[in-house]
């Protein structure tokens, strides 16, 4: 019977270019849909065919997507073609093969989704409550949940968003936050009375459900049963309604039957699996209805740890009360993040790899999708790229062990043999193929395929690694370059290169799940239509090899060079000349330069001293500790970024500075600071500034024009005055 599945990877937002941690999901969806496809031929031990659908779309709807087109004065959907447009270049450029990459909004989503909460309101799980939400009175609108940040209820990590909490992954409603603020305007939101539609997450039938889903054995990863169980609780008392509307303006698929509503972003994006399964079903004339009708139908979703609670929680509990049967074949494989030096990635520190610029560079794809394989597991474990470690596995692996086969041996074939292989091969090297494919009495390849379809790809290629030492231990040991010296060697110098070319080939078969194209370029040089994983055992290893005449060998891959590595991170950010001091401030620099600062002493270019204050001269500047909760671009300005500080006074404060040049909203966000908080308000086009952060640059700016932002030492906290 053949094996039918459906593969997905999480929709990503159409606000952005893809970053580097897209591409690690990608990359592993798509080996294990590529292992997957190897499969099709059948398999001699029992092994079944597979019928594999991989999509993905962007996810289109919602207030960031809205806004963002609202500042490029073009319409939400211009917007996200823009976006749409660019993405082609990476799933191409790192060789991710998905079938179909479709979008959120679409007509498709748009009747799927309002077919499936048609259901749910049928079933008696959709409600109608009037609820308080939270409206920015600065800007006259409801806030979305992402528009609104504050503490989580539960673990308490600050700056987190107000429908689910990125350090503990818990989901709530915003008005649980604690100290929630407007991100547009770092307001502190007022609650307004609106009626909102509610999915009954809190019926006893979801309960049951999802206790029952959750436990069926191979579903889900072990810590993520148990998170999930927590969220539960014992008998359901944990599991609140879920709010799926949203107030218009808003960009998203009208509710039917509730004039100015819309569902929330996270109704309609899981509901866009189907949606691109169905629009690339119906592209192939084929029956998507009889596919995800069929009991016998698996579908696997890989997503990150952070969006958990929507992919176990709310959205099979959907698919389940909608009548969809796909729901008791759904698998999800939840990854942990990428860092990079064990750090969340920077722009503004310089670790942060961009994937564009590692391909401008001209660095080979399948490095990346090889060191990440390495590292990945099926575990939601967080994967560390490291430079030193990223050159060293793929120099000591792909080069030193994999593709340095091939060139010890397919140059002989070619210029001794006319380009073909043995006839056969002697008992000696069918002891060598028996040692390198074998191990303890089994076939190899069936523990690595095992690894493959577990997702433990580190544990595959850790295996592959070990069949190519052994082919390297008898290269080694035979050396054709000293038998191609030696006349009467002839034979085996044949023997001997057809033997490895053997088992180059069944490496080879085994790599192409992470290595597609260096697979194809191999496939054709040793003249096969295709690799199949049926190749890999009993007699298909030798019989179709034996007096085969194989291409000319070219090399297969190079070696990463280091350099390239080190221009692979961001720079860190570059400080343009910019205002040295805060926009806020209302004094003039109390250190400006003299004009003649420095001049002569062919030393030192500091700027000179300000003249000498007392110790109750500095005691009138009030500095404190403060923590940037938000930051971001001011519209219209091109120098300013705009700062939501907590000081430790229960409230925000709004403080426009003049860094834009020097740091990213994003990078900021999270840290300590200092700032002069007792500087009298200023009023600015933008808005009030409620102090000024303090900031270090050079007396040049021309010939060094950093801006560096101070940094209080840790175990400060927001508050604390600075004497
Ligand atoms: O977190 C995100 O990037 C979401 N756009 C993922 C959506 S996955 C699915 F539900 F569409
Ligand atoms: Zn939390």
């Amino acid at each position: 019977m053949t094996r039918k599945l459906f593969v997905t990877t999480a929709l990503p937002y159409a606000n952005a270019a893809f970053h580097i941690g897209h591409m690690m999901e990608y990359i592993q969806a798509d080996i294990w849909v590529r292992f997957q496809r190897m499969q099709r031929e059948g398999n001699a031990q029992g092994g079944q065919k597979r019928e594999v659908h991989f999509v993905c779309a962007d996810d289109t709807h919602g207030t960031p997507i809205m806004i963002a087109a609202e500042k490029e004065n073009i319409t939400p959907q211009e917007f996200v073609a823009k976006i749409a447009a660019g993405r082609a270049q990476y799933l191409d450029g790192f060789h991710i093969a998905f079938d179909n990459w479709y979008s959120t909004d679409s007509p498709e989503n748009v009747e799927l989704s309002q077919g499936i909460y048609r259901k749910l309101r049928d079933a008696g799980l959709i409600v109608t409550k009037t609820v308080d939400r939270f409206y920015d009175p600065v800007k006259g609108m409801f806030l979305a949940d992402r528009n609104i940040k504050g503490e989580c209820p539960v673990c308490h990590a600050k700056d987190q968003y107000g429908d689910n909490c990125e350090v503990c992954g818990a989901a709530y409603q915003p008005t649980e936050l604690i100290n929630p603020f407007s991100v547009f305007t770092g307001s502190t939101p007022v609650l307004k009375p609106s009626e909102q539609y509610f999915f009954k997450l809190s019926d006893p039938r979801c309960f049951a459900f999802l206790k029952q889903w959750l436990n069926t054995p191979g579903r889900l990863q072990p810590e993520m049963v148990n998170k999930v169980s927590e969220w539960l609780g014992e008998a359901g008392e944990k599991l609140a309604d879920w709010d799926i509307s949203r107030d218009a303006p808003y960009f998203g698929i009208p509710i039917p039957d509730a004039p100015g509503k819309f569902f929330y972003v996270w109704l309609d994006a899981p509901v866009g699996y189907l949606a691109s399964l169905k629009n690339y079903f119906d592209k192939q004339g084929l029956d998507v209805e009889a596919f995800l009708n069929d009991p016998a139908a698996e579908q696997l979703h890989f997503i990150g740890k952070d969006i958990v609670s929507f992919h176990l929680l709310f959205w099979p509990a959907m698919l389940n009360f909608s009548g969809h049967p796909i729901i008791d074949n759904l698998k999800v494989a939840v990854h942990g993040h990428l860092t990079v030096n064990n750090e969340k990635m920077s722009k503004s520190r310089g670790t942060g790899i961009s994937p564009l610029r590692y391909l401008e560079l001209g660095m080979n794809p399948e490095w990346l999708r090889y060191y990440l394989a390495f590292k990945l597991n099926a575990k939601v474990e967080d994967l560390d790229f490291n430079g030193d470690d990223f050159v060293a596995r793929v120099n000591s692996d792909l080069i030193g062990k994999y593709v340095n086969i091939a060139s010890r041996c397919a140059g002989f074939i070619a210029k001794r043999f006319d380009g073909k292989l043995a006839d056969s091969v002697s008992p000696l090297g069918r002891d060598w193929i028996c040692k390198a494919l074998m191990h303890d009495g089994a076939e190899r390849q069936a523990s690595v395929a095992a690894s493959f379809e577990a997702r433990e790809y580190g544990r595959a290629l850790r295996e592959i690694m070990e069949i190519a030492d052994v082919i390297n231990q008898y290269v080694d040991e035979h050396k054709p370059w000293i038998l191609a010296k030696d006349d009467t060697k002839t034979a085996e110098l044949h023997d001997v290169c057809t033997t490895a070319l053997i088992l180059f080939r069944q490496l080879t078969i085994m790599l192409q799940p992470v290595l597609p194209q260096v697979a194809a370029r191999v496939a054709e040089f040793l003249g096969d239509a295709e690799l199949s994983w049926a190749d890999t055992h009993g007699a298909a290893v030798y019989e179709s090899m034996l007096g085969r005449t194989i291409g000319t060998y070219t090399h297969l891959m190079q070696r990463v060079d280091a350099k390239m590595v080190e221009n692979l991170f961001d720079k860190p950010a570059p400080a343009a000349p910019a205002p040295a001091v805060a926009a806020a401030a209302t004094a003039t620099p109390a250190a400006a330069p003299t004009t003649d600062a420095g001049e002569g002493d062919g030393e030192s270019d500091i700027e000179a001293l300000a003249p000498t204050i007392t110790i109750d001269d500095f005691a009138k500047i009030d500095l404190r500790v403060a923590k940037i909760v938000n930051c971001e671009h001011v519209e219209g300005s091109t120098k300013l970024l705009r700062l939501t500080l907590d000081v430790g006074e229960g409230r925000h404060r709004n403080v426009f500075s003049g860094i834009k040049s020097a740091y990213q909203p994003e990078d900021l966000i999270g840290k300590l600071t200092v700032l002069v908080a007792n500087l009298a308000p200023r009023k600015m086009k933008f808005g009030v500034s409620e102090g000024m952060v303090l900031c270090a640059s050079a007396a040049d700016e021309k010939t060094n024009p950093g801006l560096y932002l101070l940094d209080p030492m840790p175990g400060a906290t927001p508050g604390m005055r600075i004497r």
